[in-house]
């Protein structure tokens, strides 16, 4: 069955969830305030890179199953399901979430809502909030009651987000247990597809579902810090962490996935969402509780610092040394450098006084704009034009494809430092490199 479908915010979530709930079947209408951002969807062209949406996207326009608009007004008249996936960044100077744009869908479409409505919350948000929205919406909304707000948070990945949308390893839907609404059936009857697929579906109560997602990312981020910590230990004994890895992930108990060490976790999620559950539990009296989550934090940044340690150790000193970077992106399939360590290494590299040349192949744009100062180059041999030291910073797959003689005459010192230990050191070293991983001999 199609169901009218709005979908406020067209980021890396609203975009992909748009474009996936049309693909599904839907009549979708994606909505924003950003009319660049907009026209450049209608026109079928993803404003980020991520593998497998132009397509969907695309696909779906042709079809007329997907829109977009600027206009509050018209979502309303159209649809009775709305999703809600704006943006929840982090507040300046305070590890909470900055609720403002979540805020603001519920305060413009509310007051516009004349029929039975149900707003799914996608974005992740502080416990307490889903239950915060639903009083405020049913305030608001001429058909008061008629108006449910239900929270189905959002597990994706990017790079994955197409395949992590339309195929996820489960569904978790928060229902207003003090009303008695049609969440449920609505959500049963928008994802038919995928519950038919025999797709785990839970469903709980509000706070539970908003919970599950921020510990989703916690328990990820800690597993990364974890790995990371052991890295170190690695480090001071002579041990080999890649492999000790390999080695507690046969544990199925453990799972080797998300045990990879190297420069540590960044991107538009994990980093601030583990601030803002650790200032969302100090706001409910639980504060020691996620302590823990400091460290993780902290693991995680010592990575950085580490890297440029070990670029300085390669050059001798910062100052005046040529230094490539190949990788910006936060992970590789994708061009997303929020909180990017690859980018965060490269400026404080050449703060110290280096010159750094970096190169990604999709996150060019996004790099200059955050990091204007910095050397850009066209490919990965000329960012290592006359390089002291090579670094490796994003495990794009057009990395661990080069070859040490592809760099043997571009380069002035055959160092390489691999901030994700996805190179072959034995590959590297037998080509008479001098070769560096992190936690690694
Ligand atoms: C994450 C969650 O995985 C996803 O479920 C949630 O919806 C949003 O946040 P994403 O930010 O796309 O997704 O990236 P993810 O693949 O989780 O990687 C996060 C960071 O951890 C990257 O910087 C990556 O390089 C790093 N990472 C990941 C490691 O350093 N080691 C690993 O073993 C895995």
């Amino acid at each position: 069955m199609s169901t009218r479908i709005a979908v406020f915010g067209t980021g890396y979530l609203g975009a992909t969830h748009a474009a996936c709930m049309a693909e599904l079947g839907h009549e979708v209408l994606g909505v924003d305030v950003d009319a660049a951002k907009l026209e450049k969807l209608a026109a079928g062209e993803v404003p980020f890179y991520e593998p497998g949406l132009g397509e969907v996207l695309r696909n779906n326009i042709d079809r007329g199953r997907l829109k977009f608009t600027s206009s509050y007004e018209e979502a309303a008249e159209f649809a009775d399901v709305f999703f809600l996936g704006v943006g929840t960044p982090q507040k300046k100077g305070e590890f909470a979430a900055d609720m403002v744009y979540v805020d603001a869908v519920i305060e413009t479409l509310a007051p516009l809502l004349t029929k039975p409505s149900v707003i799914f919350g996608k974005s992740t948000v502080p416990v307490g909030t889903a239950e915060r929205l639903g009083k405020r919406a049913r305030e608001l909304a001429p058909i008061g009651d008629g108006v449910e707000v239900a929270w189905n948070p959002e597990f994706l990945r990017e790079g994955f987000a197409v395949q992590d949308t339309l195929h996820p390893d489960r569904l978790v839907l928060g229902v207003d247990r003090n009303v008695r609404g049609r969440a449920e059936s609505v959500a049963r009857e928008v994802y038919a597809e995928l519950l038919d697929e025999e797709i785990p579906f839970l469903v709980t109560d509000l706070a539970t579902a908003e919970l599950v997602k921020a510990s989703a990312n916690a328990f990820l981020a800690t597993k990364i810090s974890f790995i990371n910590a052991i890295s170190e230990v690695c480090e001071a004994a002579g041990a080999d962490v890649t492999v000790l890895a390999d080695a507690i992930g046969h544990d199925v108990r453990i799972g080797r996935r998300f045990l990879n060490a190297g420069i540590g976790f960044g991107g538009g999620c994990l980093p601030k969402d583990i601030r803002a559950f650790m200032a969302r539990a100090g706001e409910l009296g639980a504060d020691q509780a996620l302590t823990f989550l400091r460290e993780v934090d902290n693991i995680n940044m010592r990575r950085r610092t580490r890297m440029v340690e070990l670029a300085r150790e390669a050059c001798g000193s910062l100052l005046g040394a040529r230094v490539a970077v190949l990788g910006a992106a936060f992970k590789p399939d994708s061009d997303d450098v929020r909180d990017s360590p690859a980018l965060n290494v490269a400026g404080q590299i050449q703060l110290q006084g280096a010159a750094v040349n970096v190169y990604d192949p999709k996150a060019m744009d996004n790099s200059r704009a955050l990091f204007p100062t910095l050397t850009y180059s066209a490919n990965a041999l000329e960012a290592c034009e006359g390089a002291d030291v090579v670094l490796v910073l994003t495990e794009w797959l057009e990395f661990l494809k080069l070859q040490p003689s592809d760099l043997d005459s571009v380069v002035r010192n055959k160092v390489i430092v691999d901030g994700r230990n996805c190179l072959s050191p034995d590959d590297w070293r037998g080509a008479g490199w001098n070769y560096r991983g992190l936690g690694r001999p």
